[in-house]
Formats: structure tokens, C-alpha cells, sequence
């Protein structure tokens, strides 16, 4: 079964505002897919692409680029937000995907197949890849960490008591672990030619309400909002002021490092 969520106005914008893609991690799937034929390539499908972060990095080694997406408001932030010429978004579930059979060089998901009904995703996948064709799917874990000179400790306890206060809120539908549902889907995967990634550390610099602002679009936190919404704002008052007090400073804006733990997997459709 699929879930849908992430389709409120609110939340769109914010993932706008706050949602980072990894362009590292887009570079490491390219040249998984050069060493194999040197491109350029064809067209490629980002499914669940949000408002289009990741999808638009795609766009310079593509002829096409095709971002899916269940929600319109997410949809309707892509096109604000940058939309190169060879770059189009249609409204599509992942478990019917809009494009003919093996016609898709590459097919990516980022931070957005723990959604879908798995199953159906990955048998759609299939059909759509043409021979040769590469799968990749990436997300990252819940538990960001800091780092702030020599406050980073103290920074990372805040942190923690911050996921903690969110896990009550976790969707059913994942489960206790993001990474198990990843690598449960790359088992499953009958492609010989695949590998597994799970320790790829990026660090961001971002002020302490941005961290505070990408925290809020999970979608724990936007339960929480929903069930409690003076509860969960509360929640964020109090974990900025711990943050502040740890950090030694006064404004809201002060930059932070922030880690961001990816996971990924890249498979090969046989030829
Ligand atoms: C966590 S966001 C990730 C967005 C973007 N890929 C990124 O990296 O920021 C998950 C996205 O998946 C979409 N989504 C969830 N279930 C879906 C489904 N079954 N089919 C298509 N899109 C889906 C949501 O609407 C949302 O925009």
C-alpha cells in the first residue's frame, strides 16, 4: 500500500526552503552509469521528485528529464522553483508510471520510495528501464547530526531529544528502520549487477533555523503538527533555545554544520 503525504501548500514550500539533494550523490549515480556506456543519456524519471531539487541536477546529463509526483502542491513548487528547458513533472503515482516500456535510461527515487507500495514500484521500474538501464535509489536517516566548534556534543544531545520527542509520530508504514526498507527492496532486486551504499556522510552549512526548518518537514514532525499543532511548535521553541544556549549564541541565524547520513543503492537492469 502506498501513503500519501507531503501534499499540503505549507509543506510543499517548505521542503522548497529547506530540503537539500546531494549533488555528490547525482555525480556517484552518473558515473555508475558511464562505466558501463559513456552516454549522453537518453531520458531519465525521478519519481516522488517533491519539488524538484534533485531532479533539475539530473538535467545536464540528460536529454529528457521527467519528474512524477502523487501531489500537486509539491508539483506546482517545482515549476517556481527551477525548471531548465528539458525538464517536464507530471502528476503520476509510482506504482503506474506514465512512460512506455524500456524506454528509461535511468530511474531514481530520492528520499521518497519508503512512500510507495514497493512492490508494484520496483515491478513498474523494471518494465519502464530499457536493457542496461540503471535504478537508484537514495534517502538518508532521520538522526542529523551538528557540529559547532567545540559545542557539538551538547549540540547532539539536543538533537536526540528532539528525534525522540517525533518518534511517537513515525508513520506505521516504515517501520522502525528507513534502512531496512531499503535493503529489503535492494534483496528483492533480481538485477546481478547492483551495489549497496550506506555510509555517505555530507555536511551542509545551514543557520540553525534552517536545521531547525528541515526537522519540521519530516513527516513525523508534520503529524505532530496536525494532531497538536501548539505542541509541536512549542517543541521546536524549546529545542532552538537548547541549541542556542549550547551553541553560545544569540541569533537564530548563526551557521551550523549539519550531517545528513545517506544510504543508497544502484542497480543495473541486464542487457
Ligand atoms: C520526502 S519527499 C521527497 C521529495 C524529493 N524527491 C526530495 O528529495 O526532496 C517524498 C515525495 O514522494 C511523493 N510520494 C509519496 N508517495 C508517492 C507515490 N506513491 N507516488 C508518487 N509520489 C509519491 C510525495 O508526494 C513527496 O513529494
Amino acid at each position: 500500500m502506498a501513503v500519501r503525504l507531503f501534499e499540503g501548500k505549507d509543506h510543499a514550500s517548505a521542503y522548497l526552503n529547506y530540503r537539500v539533494t546531494p549533488l555528490e550523490l547525482i555525480s556517484t549515480i552518473i558515473s555508475y552509469m558511464e562505466k558501463k556506456s559513456p552516454g549522453p543519456f537518453g531520458l531519465a524519471v525521478d519519481v516522488g521528485c517533491g519539488s524538484g531539487q534533485g531532479t533539475v541536477l539530473l538535467a545536464p546529463y540528460f536529454t529528457k528529464v521527467l519528474g512524477l509526483d502523487v501531489s500537486p502542491a509539491q508539483l506546482e513548487m517545482a515549476l517556481v522553483n527551477c525548471c531548465p528547458p528539458n525538464v517536464t513533472y507530471k502528476q503520476s503515482p509510482a506504482e503506474q508510471l506514465p512512460v512506455d516500456a524500456g524506454q528509461v535510461d535511468l530511474l531514481t527515487s530520492m528520499t521518497a520510495a519508503h512512500w510507495f507500495d514497493r512492490q508494484k514500484f520496483l515491478l513498474e521500474a523494471d518494465r519502464v528501464l530499457r536493457p542496461g538501464g540503471c535504478l537508484a535509489l537514495l534517502s538518508y536517516t532521520m538522526d542529523m547530526e551538528l557540529e559547532h566548534g567545540n559545542t557539538t556534543e551538547a549540540l547532539n544531545d539536543v538533537c536526540k531529544e528532539f528525534y525522540t520527542a517525533l518518534l511517537p509520530y513515525r508513520n506505521p508504514h516504515l517501520g522502525s528502520s528507513s534502512v531496512k526498507i531499503y535493503t529489503d527492496m535492494f534483496a528483492s532486486c533480481p538485477y546481478p549487477d547492483k551495489e549497496w551504499n550506506e555510509c555517505f556522510r555530507l555536511r551542509r552549512t545551514v543557520s540553525l533555523n534552517g536545521y531547525i526548518g528541515m526537522v519540521e518537514t519530516f513527516s513525523n514532525y508534520q503529524v505532530m503538527l496536525k494532531k497538536d499543532p501548539a505542541e509541536a511548535q512549542r517543541l521546536s521553541q524549546h529545542i532552538r533555545t537548547r541549541l542556542l544556549e549550547a551553541m553560545k549564541v544569540s541569533s537564530p541565524d548563526s551557521e551550523v554544520t549539519v550531517v545528513v547520513k545517506y544510504f543508497y543503492w544502484l542497480a543495473r537492469k541486464p542487457l
